[in-house]
């Protein structure tokens, strides 16, 4: 048996959660719009087009944030096509995905949806093939009450109050060759922060996220954050993070120890942020913003018809062994909440994502969904710093990964503790025994569990066979917690002060 020990204590915190940990994203891109958040003939359309069984699968998922509308789409889109009346909305050729975008969706509509899937917009800017004149008049359509060109323009087009947008991403990418407007870091970081500064002027209450590199792969990565944070620095709140993990190799402890490697880029990206700040001697400190993250690679070299409207692409259909990565992925991002406030699941429905609809048909949990609910629901709060070993192995890319991997929340109010327990180990049953210190009175009363599936096991229309469980509840004598978890698992555990029950 594999053994791992936690202790914790209410006083040593790594810091507060901030509820856009658990955002997502929706692009324009294969069937994330078209056929999945709208889709108007379809019979739980409400009167807006806005498909009402995908709506409440988001609000149980309790996502905060929402970023639009891209991704690789938005470094081509000309947000003014997608407002006003629909019959004057152009169809274009859609260049990040070789599709058609009719534009029949656009930024009210996207508005209009978040208030029903409760809740709030991240916008996108094209710093692609426009710049910063597109963008400030954006916020300006979006953001200011009335009595200007783009405001009045908005409420000729029925909206009457500000959106209030508050968080707005400066382009996406801007370091990937396959980007439409790549730019080197010194071109780019100009733009940013052009870009931003017209942004602020015209609304000083936002925020806005700088692109850090696509991935930490990247050849420039590290020198383009420096670059970029060096210019645009006044005009900045967050830099961004991407990365996506697969197992095309078929290596699966490989697999299960990326987190490892999010962990790193993590920190790395931190020390760049911090680098800057010192540099500058500049009392402001850059967070980060983990805008797109996601297991991807099971729908790679999927053929589709180009320039069709809303292709089937990017439709990974994902497995247990996924629920285990994303749990571990999450467990990461809680565990840098001292510096990650903002994070995006990439995506929401149908494109790599928790939620999946047949058009004009269902819509169903892919395996993911369950962890990410799960954190959204109960990562509330503090993560606390806790003092961790585990039992180590090494795979082939990563060393000493250890077999359990674990955080701790402590409650808003205290009186919960929930504990988020991976076993990755393939064959070992994990002992992780949790000392509770300063805890009078904490008892457990739940654990869930998705464990006992064969790693290749989905969930599709017909059949859901990957989801929660109850186990028994853990064993505690005094300070001490133990809890047993079986290989190859994600587990829950929540603890509650007695005296609050
Ligand atoms: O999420 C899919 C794509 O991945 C996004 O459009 C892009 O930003 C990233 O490369």
């Amino acid at each position: 048996m594999k053994q791992a020990k936690l202790i914790i204590n209410p006083e040593y915190k790594i810091g507060e959660i901030d509820r856009r940990l658990f955002g997502s994203f929706i692009e324009h891109l294969g069937r994330a719009v078209y056929g999945g958040i709208f889709e108007p003939d379809h019979p739980c359309a409400d009167e807006d087009g806005l498909r009402r069984d995908v709506i409440d699968l988001v609000r149980e998922l309790d996502v905060p944030i929402v970023r639009y509308p891209g991704g690789n789409f938005v470094s081509g889109y000309n947000w003014e096509d997608g407002v006003g009346p629909l019959e004057l909305r152009p169809k274009r050729l859609e260049l990040a995905w070789n599709s058609t975008e009719t534009n029949e969706f656009g930024t009210n509509e996207f508005m209009k949806w978040c208030q029903k899937a409760n809740t709030a917009p991240m916008m996108a800017v094209n710093l692609g093939t426009r710049g910063a004149d597109e963008a400030r008049n954006l916020v300006e359509y979006c953001n200011h009450a009335g009595g200007t060109y783009w405001s009045d323009l908005r409420r000729s087009h029925g909206y009457q109050q500000p959106h209030k947008v508050k968080l707005w991403c400066l382009g996406n990418e801007m370091d990937g060759p396959w980007q439409m407007g790549h730019k080197n870091a010194v071109e780019y970081g100009l733009l940013a922060n052009a870009a931003g500064k017209l942004m602020k002027l015209t609304d000083n209450s936002i925020e806005t996220v700088i692109c850090g590199s696509s991935n930490s792969g990247m050849k420039t990565f590290g020198e383009w954050e420096a670059t970029t944070l060096d210019i645009a620095w006044d005009n900045v709140d967050y830099v961004s993070l991407h990365t996506y993990y697969g197992n095309g190799d078929k290596n699966i402890e490989d697999f299960l120890a990326r987190s490892c490697d999010m962990d790193e880029f993590i920190k790395g990206v931190v020390a760049t942020c911090d680098y800057v700040r010192a540099k500058k001697k500049s009392k402001k400190r850059i967070n980060l913003s983990f805008d797109e993250w996601n297991v991807w690679y099971h729908s790679f070299g999927a053929d589709y018809e180009k320039w069709s409207k809303a292709p089937h692409i990017l439709e990974d259909v994902y497995d247990f062994a996924d629920v285990l990565v994303v749990g571990l992925m999450l467990n990461t991002l809680l565990k840098h909440c001292d510096r990650v406030k903002i994070a995006c699941l990439a995506q929401l429905v149908n494109v790599i994502a928790p939620i999946m609809t047949e058009d004009n048909g269902k819509a169903w949990r892919q395996t993911i969904f369950y962890p990410f609910m799960y954190a959204s629901k109960y990562g509330r709060g503090s993560v606390l710093q806790g003092v961790f070993t585990s039992d180590c192995h090494d795979t082939r890319s990563y060393t000493d990964v250890t077999d359990l991997d674990c955080s701790a929340i402590l409650s808003e109010n205290g009186e919960e503790i929930t504990i988020f327990a991976i076993n990755r180990t393939l064959s070992e049953d994990g002992l992780l025994s949790v000392k509770l210190e300063n805890f009078k009175g904490f008892m457990p009363i739940e654990h869930i569990a998705i464990s006992g599936y064969d790693l290749a096991t989905v969930n599709t229309v017909t059949a859901q066979p990957v989801a929660p469980h109850s186990e028994a509840l853990p064993e505690i004598d005094g300070e001490l917690l133990t809890v047993k978890t079986a290989p190859l698992s994600w587990n829950m555990i929540r603890l509650k002060k007695a005296s609050a029950n």
